[in-house]
């Protein structure tokens, strides 16, 4: 639990706008998503630093797979890198890795990487960090819905017993609570199939900043914001 009153437990991100920054410097997009790779590292640390229990950062889309092949090479060869280098200092900084997404869809050795990983910080507490990697917020639900028809097609789960609570069970976020606060960079409006079912009451901050510059105290700004907002989750 943190210390600071009113933190939010949950913050997900949909890191945006690596790409842009590259351009803006012209340089090739993936110089932009390896500046990302820093902003991913300090903003996990200002979590850890805020006492936020969960962080979800949106890395690559179910949509994102559309992109041309050495752009989405370059995307993963950054990913594996990142987890190698990352791994040890998860497993001291006391962070549970999680993954969501269609995992499968990911070459052989990320998926390795990441097992690893999670079968090493399965236990730690400090921090869990979500990356949803492949993550489609439509696909996780086509999911859920898909394994709640399977039992009730085999009269093992009546229809009637289908709850939000249920069909929450049946999600990849099963377990972790609904995200706080959902911070997208570089200033689009929109949520991109980034955890539809998850984020029904969560505080949107849109910051204007490329991913890569997002840093510290642009988080904590964020937080800030949320801090100021009043959730009334439809009530009074
Ligand atoms: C975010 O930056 C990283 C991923 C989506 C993988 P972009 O690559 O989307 O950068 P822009 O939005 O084109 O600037
Ligand atoms: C959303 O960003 C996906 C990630 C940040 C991983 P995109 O750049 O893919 O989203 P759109 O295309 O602008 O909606
Ligand atoms: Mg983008």
């Amino acid at each position: 639990m943190s210390d600071f009153p009113d933190t939010p437990r949950h913050i997900a991100v949909i890191m945006d706008g690596n790409g842009r920054w590259a351009k803006e410097r012209g340089l090739p997009r993936r110089e932009g998503h390896r500046a990302g790779a820093e902003s991913v590292r300090e903003i996990t640390d200002t979590c850890i630093d805020l006492g936020v229990e969960y962080l979800t950062l949106y890395a690559f889309s179910s949509e994102n797979w559309n992109r041309p092949e050495s752009e989405v090479k370059a995307l993963m060869a950054l990913l594996d890198r990142f987890l190698a280098e990352k791994a040890k200092e998860l497993d001291r900084q006391k962070i549970r890795l999680l993954a969501i997404g269609q995992l499968d869809r990911l070459p052989a050795k990320t998926r390795n990487l990441l097992d690893r990983i999670m079968a090493r910080t399965a236990d730690h507490k400090t921090m869990t960090l979500v990356l949803a990697l492949s993550y489609g917020g439509r696909e996780e639900i086509v999911s859920a819905a898909k394994s709640l028809a399977v039992d009730a097609a085999a009269g093992v789960l009546s229809p009637d017993a289908i709850t939000a609570e249920v069909f929450a069970s049946r999600l990849q976020t099963a377990g972790i609570p609904d995200p706080d606060l959902l911070v997208r960079t570089s200033g689009e409006m929109r949520v991109s199939n980034f955890l539809l079912w998850q984020i029904s009451y969560a505080e949107i901050v849109i910051v204007k900043k490329f991913w890569p510059d997002f840093r510290r105290n642009d988080l904590v700004e964020a937080v800030n914001e949320y801090q100021r907002r009043h959730r009334r989750f439809g009530a009074l």
